[in-house]
């Protein structure tokens, strides 16, 4: 497995993360027991994931939890998060208080079945809920990191709505987070104009959510997604096959199909550190670790995808 150094923190982590929530959770989305979805996460240690990212909200940090028992605690880098407002992130109201925030901090421990974790980040920060989280709970964050509850603080946006990374280009200049969690893949991959300058500067770490998603994960999902990026003006509809946008990639030397080459798009974007990958499925696991371990597109790949996509940066591909 191949490691990374995840900026400031100056910790030592897989390049490949184990993303514990999305639409599969682990499994758990279409019905997976825990012990199920902990088979999945003693997996990933066995193939050398160090770096595994859970929150609150997915439902799944007992599992990790279950998965982890029994495995040297030091070796893992282990990432959870906690909303800011009582209701889902992106409505922006009824914050969490302080105290409150910390009971959720506490909770994922003990469901996670550790005293520590690595990383915990303010989950789902849209840009009207920044001022309360820097103002109100960073404080709280940092007095939880002096108590050694965590040892990192990140943050991470709402990239469905926050599609060209608002969020983080206002919270990254102000400097008090070790980590953030950015969406980036090859239908929008606006961070590279907007986050990743703004992180090598200030030498943040970075997650990488969304490599795959939905709209990256079949030809048919690919090709609506498409179609919206068209009907926006960012796609040149006559420099694609409308009917399978990304058959020029999947006919390339050495590309094995269209999900391995998203995965591999993300993993060597200068300023990308962690590549999480979030699937329900052993197989999918093992063919994703590849994809992330495989060598970058070829340059002319590579060239046609920025030609094409650019400039996108009005949709998630959720
Ligand atoms: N704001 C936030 O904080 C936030 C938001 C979203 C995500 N995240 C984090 O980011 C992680 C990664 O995002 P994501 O879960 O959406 O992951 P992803 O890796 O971009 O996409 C996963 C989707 O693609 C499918 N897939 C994966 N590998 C496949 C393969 N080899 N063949 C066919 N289908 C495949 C999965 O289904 P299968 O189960 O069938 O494999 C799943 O539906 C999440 O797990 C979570 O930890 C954070």
């Amino acid at each position: 497995m191949d490691q990374v150094r995840l900026g400031r923190t100056d910790a030592r982590v897989s390049v490949v993360g184990l993303g514990c929530g999305g639409h599969s959770r682990l499994g758990m989305a279409r019905g997976a027991t825990s012990a199920q979805a902990a088979d999945l996460v003693k997996q990933a240690i066995d193939r050398g994931i160090t770096f595994i990212d859970t929150a609150m909200s997915y439902g799944t940090e007992e599992a990790v939890g279950l998965g982890m028992r029994g495995r040297d605690r030091t070796s893992l880098f282990l990432s959870t998060k906690s909303w800011v407002s009582n209701a889902r992130a992106e409505t922006g109201a009824d914050y969490l208080t302080p105290a409150e925030f910390t009971a959720n901090l506490d909770a994922s421990l003990r469901r996670l079945g550790t005293d520590y974790v690595d990383l915990f980040h303010l989950h789902g920060v849209s840009l009207d809920q920044l001022d309360y989280a820097r103002e109100e709970l960073l404080p709280e964050m940092k007095r939880q990191q002096a108590a050694g509850k965590l040892r990192f603080i990140g943050m991470t946006e709402v990239f469905r709505q926050d599609t060209e990374h608002r969020m983080l280009e206002t919270a990254l200049p102000h400097g008090e987070v070790d980590v953030v969690m950015v969406g980036f893949n090859l239908l929008n991959p606006s961070a590279r104009k907007t986050v990743f300058p703004l992180t090598i500067k200030y030498d943040i770490g970075t997650l990488i959510m969304f490599a795959v998603r939905r709209g990256l994960n079949s030809v048919e999902n690919t090709r609506e997604a498409v179609d919206k990026l068209i009907a926006l003006g960012e796609v040149n509809p006559a420099a694609i096959n409308p009917r399978d946008p990304l058959d020029f990639l999947r006919a390339t030397p050495g590309v094995r199909s269209q999900i391995e080459a998203a995965y591999r798009f993300c993993r060597h974007e200068p300023g990308a550190h962690v590549v999480l990958t979030g699937t329900g499925s052993a197989a999918h696991l093992e063919e994703n670790i590849a994809a992330i371990l495989a060598p970058p597109l070829p340059e002319e790949a590579q060239a046609k995808l920025r030609a094409i996509f650019g400039d996108a940066r009005s949709i998630s591909a959720d």
